[in-house]
């Protein structure tokens, strides 16, 4: 781990977690992550923003003894952007060695850092909207910018270098060497999987927050996941897109099938789909990564499920897809169901009553074992229904 410098003043002091596979037990982590911390040096005094995972306060504290050993490295104080353990795993430790920092941070960022790591109250400053920190010759200015993804989440902006530090905010898990982005397609395709997995439940608390930003000029945004961003117009351009209430033509087929039946409504659905000229992504939930489910979901129009039976329900993984979506809130506007089973089905009405979402519910599909011809016509209903839709949204599409 290094400092890495920014601009005058400014370093990055980035933990890469390369082989870390799984975030809060819950997301994949194909490529790892990373936990960016930055140091602030002003004339005066010295600020940390933000920490990293209690996993890597070891090379943390290492970093940080090197640099007050090279540099006589003071730390006055330690800005808690975001209460979340892999930000503020390590401010106790930072502050056990910097004994006279204090905690600069919102009342509510506060209350969760007393909860979760037991920070004494005399160790906190309390700041609010607007406040500003007098570094010498560089000054921090807190912008409250909640719910992206717990409700205490500010960011910090260093006025004199145009700097937004923004922790979770435009963030995107990958362990990475490159200071800024060395592929800004791959960056923005790792920033949308990790706006679907955490930021799309709060979609429309960020419009306010990006409108907050946009207010300011900004020539680094700086996150707490993944590489800073040194054209933060791309970014910020991207959220914008995510956070709207567009969304483009196209079908996500969330399926499991156990013997079959199901993968063969799912072969027709996608071809005709695709002979109709309709994006089709269809995901096998029984192999694919959950992640790459949400992110499709960002700004997918239609998805349908495609489900056998496990005793007379629908198959567990599909209802473990329903669930979690109905968490993640995508802006998805028409949802399907195809169940196909043996023995029994109740599947229609345990669907209808677990999905939460405000979208049209097109007329589900309960086939009996392996599609027969008039199961078949029900798809072709269903496609026709799917195609009705999506046209005014193709054709908008079309020059
Ligand atoms: Fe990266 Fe919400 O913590």
């Amino acid at each position: 781990m290094k400092a890495i410098k920014i601009v005058d003043g400014v370093y990055s002091l980035r933990a890469n977690h390369w082989d870390r596979r799984l975030f809060d037990e819950l997301i994949p982590l194909p490529d790892g992550t990373s936990y960016n911390s930055y140091l602030v040096i002003g004339d005066e005094k010295t600020a940390l923003i933000d920490t990293v995972d209690f996993s890597k306060t070891k090379e943390f504290l290492d970093l940080l003894r090197e640099l007050k050993e090279k540099m006589n490295l003071s730390i006055d104080y330690v800005i808690a952007n975001h209460a979340e353990q892999d930000h503020s795993g390590s401010i106790p430790d930072v502050l056990e060695m910097f004994p006279q920092a204090k905690v600069v941070t919102n009342a509510k960022c506060k209350e969760f850092l007393m909860d979760l790591l037991h920070i004494p109250e005399d160790k906190f400053v309390v700041i609010s909207e607007g406040d500003k920190l007098d570094l010498g010759g560089k000054t921090l200015e807190f912008i409250m910018t909640p719910w992206v993804h717990w409700p205490e989440t500010m960011t910090t902006y260093l006025i004199e270098d145009k700097i937004a530090f923004t922790c979770d905010f435009f963030g995107s898990h990958r362990a990475t060497s490159h200071l800024f982005p060395c592929d800004e397609a791959k960056v923005l395709e790792d920033a949308k999987r990790y706006y679907a997995e955490i930021m799309m439940p709060f979609r429309v608390n960020i419009r306010s927050n990006l409108k907050k930003l946009e207010a300011k000029e900004i020539r680094f945004i700086a996150p707490s996941h993944g590489p800073v961003y040194n054209r933060p117009e791309v970014i910020m351009e991207a959220y914008k897109s995510w956070v709207s209430d567009e969304v483009i033509p196209k079908v996500i087929i969330a399926y499991t099938s156990m013997h079959g039946s199901t993968e063969e409504v799912v072969r027709y659905l996608v071809d005709r789909f695709t002979e109709n000229n309709l994006v089709v992504i269809p995901f096998n939930l029984t192999v694919e990564d959950i992640g790459k489910l949400a992110m499709e979901l960002v700004d997918a129009s239609t998805l349908i499920f495609a489900s056998p039976y496990v005793l007379a329900g629908l198959h567990p993984n599909v209802v473990y897809a329903i669930y979690l979506i109905n968490a993640l809130r995508p802006k998805v506007k028409y949802v399907g169901l195809v169940s196909s089973y043996g023995w029994g089905g109740m599947g229609v009405n345990q669907f209808k009553e677990m999905w939460k979402l405000k979208t049209e519910i097109l007329e589900p599909i309960l086939i009996k074992g392996l599609p027969r011809k008039e199961d078949y016509e029900k798809l072709e209903n269903l496609v026709d229904q799917v195609l009705k839709r999506n046209l005014p949204l193709m054709s908008a599409l079309t020059v």
